[in-house]
This record gives C-alpha cells, sequence and structure tokens, in this order.
C-alpha cells in the first residue's frame, strides 16, 4: 500500500538512498529548484510531502520535463510543481529558490551549471550530488567562495555517492569539511567509500604514467589527501580529533590536508 503524507494526504513516492539524502537537505527552505530533473522524483517527493515553499523542476531537454510532469500527475501535485525547460539555473530568477539541487551529473557538469549561474547569491544552499569528479566541484566550491555545511553518502544500485549541502561562507576546503561532517557522523559507509576513491585515483595516475600526458599533480594531492583519510578508515576518534585539532589550530576550521 503507497504511504500517504498525513498533513497532506497525499500518496508518496518512493526514493532510492540517494534521491532521498538529496531530499533530506531540501527539505526545508522557502523554494527549490531541480535542475536536471528528469524523472522529477524528488520534486513529486517534496510537493507530496508538504513542502511549503515554491517547487521548479527544470531540465534541459524535453523528454524528460515531461516524464517528471507526467509522475507528478501520477502523484496529484502537477499544481504544486513549476516546470521549467532550459540551461541550469537561467531558467530561474534570484529570490525564486532559495535552495539549488543538482543531482545525479558528472562533478564538472555541476561546476559548469554554477559558473554559469550569474544569479547565485548570498543566501542559497546548494544540494549537490555529484557522481564523478568529486574534487572537481569541490574545487569549484572553494573558488566560488562556498563552504561545505553538511554531507552524507547514500546508497543507489551498490554504489556510494557523496551528497553535499554548501552555502556561502569561508571553511577548512570542500574536501576536508565534507571528510569532517562524515567523520562527526560517524558515517559508516566512510571507510569503503574512501577505499573506493583511492582505487580510482590510483587507476587514474596508472593510466596518465603510462600516457604521454604529464603528471598532474593535483590528482597526487588528492591521492595523498585520501590515503591519509584512509589511515583513519574506521578510526572515527583520529578523524575527527584531526579536524578538531586543525579547527583549533588555525582559530576557524581544519584543513584535513598535510
Ligand atoms: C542523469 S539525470 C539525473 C536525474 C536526477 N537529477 C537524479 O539525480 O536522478 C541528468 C539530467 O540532467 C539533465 N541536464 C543535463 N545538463 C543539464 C543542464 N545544463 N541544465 C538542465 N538540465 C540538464 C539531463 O537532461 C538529464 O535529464
Amino acid at each position: 500500500m503507497p504511504r500517504v503524507c498525513v498533513e497532506c494526504n497525499l500518496k508518496q513516492i518512493k526514493l532510492s538512498g540517494r534521491l532521498a539524502a538529496v531530499a533530506g537537505f531540501a527539505a526545508r527552505g522557502a523554494g527549490v529548484i531541480d535542475v536536471g530533473t528528469d524523472h522529477g522524483r524528488v520534486p513529486v517527493y517534496l510537493a507530496a510531502s508538504g513542502y511549503p515553499g515554491d517547487i521548479y523542476a527544470s531540465d534541459i531537454n524535453v523528454r524528460p520535463l515531461s516524464r517528471a510532469r507526467e509522475l507528478a500527475r501520477a502523484y496529484g501535485v502537477d499544481g504544486r510543481i513549476t516546470f521549467l525547460l532550459g540551461d541550469g539555473l537561467d531558467v530561474v530568477c534570484a529570490g525564486d529558490a532559495d535552495t539549488v539541487i543538482i543531482a545525479g551529473m558528472g562533478g564538472e557538469t555541476i561546476a559548469r551549471i554554477l559558473s554559469g549561474a550569474g544569479r547565485l547569491y548570498g543566501g542559497v544552499s546548494l544540494v549537490l550530488q555529484p557522481q564523478t569528479k568529486l574534487w572537481r566541484l569541490c574545487d569549484w566550491l572553494d573558488g566560488g567562495g562556498y563552504r561545505v555545511a553538511d554531507a552524507s553518502l547514500a546508497e543507489d544500485a551498490n554504489r556510494v555517492y557523496p551528497v553535499l549541502l554548501a552555502r556561502a561562507g569561508q571553511g577548512g576546503g570542500a574536501r576536508a569539511d565534507m571528510f569532517a561532517c562524515l567523520a562527526d557522523k560517524r558515517d559508516a559507509a566512510l571507510p569503503g567509500y574512501i577505499s573506493s576513491l583511492i582505487a580510482g585515483a590510483e587507476r587514474a595516475a596508472r593510466g596518465q604514467a603510462s600516457s604521454r600526458i604529464p603528471a598532474d599533480a593535483t590528482a597526487e594531492t588528492e591521492l595523498r589527501f585520501l590515503r591519509k583519510m584512509s589511515a583513519y578508515a574506521g578510526g572515527w576518534d583520529a578523524i575527527v580529533n584531526e579536524h578538531r585539532f586543525r579547527r583549533r589550530a588555525d582559530g576557524t576550521q581544519g584543513t584535513g590536508e598535510t
């Protein structure tokens, strides 16, 4: 039997762990846009759970947007969602939404969408779920004046994905802050996630070594950072203490990097 939202009496859609984590970070706010909504499950979920603000669902392609509209109709919430066809954040104006979701795309694509959004402003929360190239997205957040305020790991089809909540402000670096959040939560998926990132980074390094492409210093730094995190895997207190120590040492936030 489908679950029904108690407050709004609407049939509730079931989300994967990944999309539930995304929706969880976006659940409060005065307006939300899901950029690249595709199936539309997140906006439909938010509408059916009584999200109080405006809900926008956008996509650059017509077919996904009509899929999202059909899903909303099936759940009786099509009147609650504004469907917008277009590229990234071009489709909204400053003030329309205080929460921007960009999920299920590569980190570079997410960074490109954010870079093209001259309209981002201080109070916006970014809920970001990169499928790949997490580091590229972290670089964008650092350069764009955003800090990672919260993070979680979520499973979908036997893979673990990071979900980040970023807000304007100065942090200790998006990578370090993300790991600090996950360590603080004692996220059980963290050790396995770090191992999989290391395996990927090592594969990339081997590929680079056997090609004629000059060595990428950033990739090596990332690998060093990950190996350090891996040394802590399972030893939560060590990770948490490392970040606490660094926060004290520089008077603000930890960097986690050595
Ligand atoms: C893999 S799906 C992700 C769907 C959903 N957000 C999720 O996490 O499951 C990516 C969607 O983003 C859309 N997309 C890609 N680039 C976009 C852009 N620049 N602006 C808006 N939508 C975009 C694609 O058309 C596609 O529907």
